[in-house]
């Protein structure tokens, strides 16, 4: 099987576009004689209706014969992505998928149906070269003929489809695929006319409509609304594309599509995340870990099918292998299916009693706090209000007075805060902090916490600040930030995130949402444990307060902690 990103493929294809002169289409014919030729076919490249001339120039270009016996098929798409340009490529949402990846696609779909193969029907609502089509063809076990009679394909390049037309016979040994089966169509416009599927597979052109170029028109964007109401005009168009599939699919049919890894987080693909959901929930997910597209985007195939269970397998690398097993998380966001691949053990059955907002108010400051402590910021190792940052913050441990930070572009020891010189905009907002409360850092391995129990402190944008109603739960809290469970739980919703595989993203919102634990007396030990300033202690002592025992979690947590302290 031929592997797209060979360098065998590349030199072809750069020669050929070398050589290509400005007719396309001759090109691809040409492409397509030859690669026919050696299966002894003989494929016209049928471009609206006629058959184009090979071009003399591309013929000549070399190539053994057994690289196109083998290649052949799938080179005409890629010599179709080869010959635009990189402003179309953009503007279109062009980037071909990796023969070897659209066949691992293709092989986790068809698995989960249930039905013999020789009934299969398949569309692809956006076929490119048809690499899509190709890799169902391979895997479907029933005779060329049959599988090419059931394979749909569309795409607003008319030269997409020739190619694709011409890949599918090649492929099939000569047996054309019926003439309505392949349309030059928008698959998400009013015209699209495809036989509802068993499997609807394909990677649909990616086209953020937060850049001009790639924006919908105004009625794409009306058309888009009217069909599925709620779906927001800032949904990336693949998005729209998972909808459309679900709308095209057989009562038990499955969908796998390539997407974007942002739709999984971005909040407006929550109203699709929402729709997928209630209608063909994501079964399996397949993380790009290697950056397989020539677009500089992470991406995963989402899978799913009506009836699923809830539970997703996560799957990486090509060939696929399984990393684990989560639970589908609400609409609101499925950056947690991102976990597993990133290293981030599962947490599973754990004991609860509550959420940490149901004792603590959790607050973030701004831009305007960090400024207007400007001029109010003065060395003073005597003082009694002093400035804490997310430097100075390592779990359990206040660095201040130790440790130098940083602090508007300058270095400071004991950054003490000037009360009277506080900006006055922000003054209620800085003497409201002080008072008991357990300090956060932003941008950890792992949650990084200390206690404020005279509440001295005033922290530095972007420490976050847990107030706890009670001041006698401090240490409660602090043991409870201080803990695997709590870490993985934060690395996993922040899984979408750029800044994901190192450092958590620690918000106010996302800390109030922090499960507590059910066992009161194991989180009285952690809060004893995080007193005297045992982090594996506290660290231990928590796992037994949520009712787990996983040396997975624990060591996970242990290796992020700073300086591997805990080993
Ligand atoms: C990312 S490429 C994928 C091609 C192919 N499926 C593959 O994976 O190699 C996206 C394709 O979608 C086509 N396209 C863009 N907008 C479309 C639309 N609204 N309906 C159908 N096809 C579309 C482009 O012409 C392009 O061929």
């Amino acid at each position: 099987m031929l592997i797209a990103s060979g360098r065998s493929v590349d030199a072809y294809l750069r020669r050929v576009v070398e050589v290509a002169t400005a007719d396309h289409a001759a090109a691809l014919a040409a492409v397509t004689t030859r690669a026919a030729t050696v299966r002894g076919l003989v494929v016209d490249f049928i471009l609206d209706g006629k058959a184009s001339a090979p071009s003399p120039e591309v013929l000549a270009v070399e190539a053994d014969e057994k690289f196109l016996f083998e290649a052949g098929p799938w080179l005409i798409g890629f010599v179709r992505e080869a010959l635009l340009s990189a402003s179309d490529r953009r503007r279109g949402g062009v980037h071909h998928t990796d023969p070897a990846l659209a066949g691992e696609v293709a092989g986790l779909a068809i698995e989960l149906l249930d039905r013999p193969h020789v009934e299969i029907v398949v569309v692809d609502p956006a076929v490119g070269g048809g690499v899509f089509l190709l890799a169902a063809a391979e895997r479907l076990k029933a005779p060329p003929t049959e599988v090419v009679s059931r394979l749909h394909g569309c795409d607003i390049d008319p030269m997409a489809v020739a190619a694709t037309r011409a890949a599918l016979t090649i492929w099939s040994g000569g047996i054309e695929p019926p003439s309505a089966n392949l349309q030059v169509v928008d698959y998400l416009g009013p015209t699209v006319k495809v036989p509802s599927a068993d499997l609807v597979i394909g990677n649909p052109p990616f086209l953020s409509q937060l850049k001009g170029t790639t924006a919908r028109a105004t009625s794409e964007r009306r058309n888009l609304a009217n069909r599925w109401p709620g779906v927001g005009r800032y949904v990336d168009t693949a998005a729209a594309f998972m909808l459309a599939a679900v709308d095209g699919l057989v009562a038990g049919g499955v969908w796998a599509l390539i997407q974007p890894d942002s739709v999984l987080g971005a909040s407006d693909a929550g109203p699709v995340r929402a729709r997928l959901a209630a209608t063909a929930p994501v079964e399996r997910i397949w993380i790009d870990d290697a950056r397989r597209f020539d677009a500089a985007i992470d991406t995963v195939a989402l899978i799913g099918r009506e009836g699923s269970s809830g539970e997703v397998t996560v799957f990486g690398g090509v060939p696929a292998s399984e990393s684990g097993v989560v639970s589908l998380p609400s609409p609101k966001s499925w950056a947690p299916l991102l976990a597993p691949a990133r290293g981030v053990p599962t947490v599973r059955e754990i004991a609860v009693a509550g959420t940490l907002g149901d004792l603590a108010v959790t607050t973030a400051g701004f831009r305007d706090q960090f400024y207007g402590l400007r001029h109010a910021v003065k060395e003073d190792e005597h003082t009694a209000v002093k400035l804490i940052t997310s430097g100075l913050i390592d779990p359990l441990v206040n660095r201040w007075g130790t440790t130098s930070c940083r602090y508007d572009k300058r270095a400071w020891l004991h950054p003490a805060v000037v009360l009277e010189l506080v900006a006055d905009d922000i003054r209620d907002w800085v003497t409201a902090r002080l008072r008991p409360k357990v300090l956060v850092a932003s941008q950890t391995p792992t949650v990084e916490a200390i206690a404020d129990q005279d509440g001295v402190f005033v922290p530095c944008t972007p420490v976050v600040t847990v107030e706890p109603h009670d001041p006698d739960d401090v240490w409660r809290i602090a043991a409870l930030l201080t803990c695997p469970v709590t870490s993985a739980l934060l690395a996993q919703a922040a899984s979408g995130t750029a800044l994901s595989a190192n450092a958590l993203r620690v918000s106010a919102s996302r800390l109030a949402e922090l499960p507590i634990p059910a066992d009161d007396g194991a989180w009285m030990a952690a809060a004893m444990a995080a007193r005297a300033g045992d982090v594996v202690a506290t660290g231990a002592a928590m796992q037994q307060a949520f009712g787990i025992d996983d040396p997975v979690l624990v060591r996970w947590w242990h290796s992020r902690l700073p300086n591997r302290g805990a080993e």
